[in-house]
């Protein structure tokens, strides 16, 4: 596509000339330019690849600022444009579905209410009993490739590892977990835009998720969507639907983005030696605090979500100085907010160690991850196991020669190929 106009982008007398956005340079490396954002137009109106105007927000403050700004709604009926745009903000193909009534799509009271629910079932201590669980799952697709002395860690390992995982938690039965495997796989490749193959599997993972908590409500189980559907709160309980749109949004808002954090976090960590054996050093002495602060520090550095979703002024406001007008879509630039130098010392640098990291790569306010236990989880054992099991790790291909998906609020890698000491 065309490169977008940047009307806004003049910046201050003398700057360099505004970045363009959007481009194949940029899916690759979008740091310069959100450095350049940040310094000379912090609140960026541009048009996106789809046409729609939106605001960026690159700055750490105001991106905290405006994620906790209850002005900004998350209903996509508070747009402007909100007839010509509406299928262009939504999960592909789930448009008209009842599914959009998740979390990430609505306001309170609402979203108080699903998230009160939902936190009583997805608990930090369900996940932790999670932990066996997600050990095994990351040497089982070990296992699948260590002879072979290389692999494509996307295609491999970091695409299927969390697919298990949630279908696992959630009680998809083991003998259909390929079939979820294959419909993520369509969403994931085609994550673009609403396409005949995404519209299909998204079709069918919901039909799917109807019956099973069909199921699940005749006969309950130890899963989460058992716990979803016997959840209380005040007498209140998930109706069949909300239980159907909270199960997707945990598939969906779970799964690329770990995908992406073992993409991205295992490619920064090839890609900087010492801080690599650092931490192998620290793992072999069993020890787990630089795994910790490790998997944070990765978020920060190259963190899965670029954007966070998006955003809409339900009134005129003043953010970083600028006007946004009633009805404008805002977008927080979490990538951009976490390099920001005003808050993160020498934030271009990769610190494993960096114990001052209070990072937006889960978000913050009351859209905050969810599912965040679950990915440092499902993100520490990847890591440790990967570095453990696969001694003289190595990328197998030149970084320039790597692609990027290119997506608006993912970032990731498409292939991530290795080579190792074959086991
Ligand atoms: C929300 C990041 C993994 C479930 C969010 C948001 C971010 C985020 C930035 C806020 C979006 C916004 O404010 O617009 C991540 C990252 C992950 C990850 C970086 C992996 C490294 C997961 C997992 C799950 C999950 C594993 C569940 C299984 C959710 C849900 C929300 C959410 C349900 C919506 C919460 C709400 O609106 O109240 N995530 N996420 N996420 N995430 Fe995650």
């Amino acid at each position: 596509p065309a490169p977008p106009a940047c009307p806004h982008g003049a910046g201050a007398a003398g700057a360099p000339p505004a970045p363009e956005l959007f481009t194949w340079e940029f899916a690759t490396d979008p740091y310069p330019a959100y450095a350049w954002l940040r310094e000379h137009s912090p609140v960026h109106r541009t048009a996106l690849p789809s046409g729609v105007e939106a605001w960026l927000v690159t700055r750490y403050g105001d991106a905290r600022q405006a994620l906790a700004d209850a002005r900004l709604s998350k209903n996509p009926a508070h747009h402007a444009g909100s007839a010509a745009a509406k299928g262009k903000t939504g999960i592909p193909g789930e448009r008209k579905a009842e599914l959009m009534t998740h979390l990430l799509n609505i306001d309170p009271p609402d979203h108080t209410r699903l998230r009160r629910l939902v936190s009583k079932a997805f608990t930090p201590r369900r996940v932790a009993e999670f932990a066996p669980r997600v050990q095994e799952l990351t040497d089982r697709l070990i296992d699948g490739f260590i002879e072979e002395g290389k692999a494509d860690l996307i295609h491999d390992f970091a695409f299927p590892l969390p697919i298990y995982a949630i279908c696992d938690l959630l009680g998809v039965p083991r003998e259909d977990q390929d079939d979820f495997r294959d419909w993520a796989g369509m969403m994931i490749r085609h994550g673009g835009g609403p396409r005949g193959g995404v519209a299909r599997s998204v079709k069918k993972m919901r039909g799917y998720l109807a019956e099973l908590i069909h199921r699940k409500r005749e006969n309950p189980g130890d899963d989460l969507i058992s716990g979803l559907i016997k959840a209380s709160d005040h007498g209140e309980h998930l109706t069949e639907n909300e239980a159907a749109a909270m199960a997707f949004i945990l598939l969906f808002a779970g799964f690329e983005t770990t995908v992406n954090l073992i993409g991205n976090g295992t490619y920064a960590l090839l890609r900087h030696p010492e801080q690599r054996a650092g931490l192998e050093a620290s793992l072999a002495a069993g020890e787990s605090a630089l795994l910790a602060t490790g998997i944070e520090e990765l978020l920060r550095f190259d963190g899965p979500v670029e954007l966070a979703t998006w955003r809409y002024a339900t009134e005129a406001l003043t953010l970083g100085g600028q006007e946004i007008a009633a009805g404008d879509p805002v977008l927080v630039v979490l990538a951009a907010a976490d390099r920001d130098p005003e808050r993160f010392a020498d934030p271009d640098a990769l610190d494993l160690s960096r114990s001052d990291n209070q990072h937006l790569g889960y978000g913050h306010g009351i859209h905050y991850c969810l599912g965040a236990p679950l990915a440092r989880l499902e993100g520490q054992a990847a890591v440790a196991t990967l570095l453990r099991r696969l001694p003289g790790l190595r990328l197998a291909a030149e970084p320039a020669d790597l692609r990027w998906r290119g997506g608006l609020i993912m970032r990731g890698l498409r292939t991530l190929p290795v080579e190792f000491e074959p086991g």
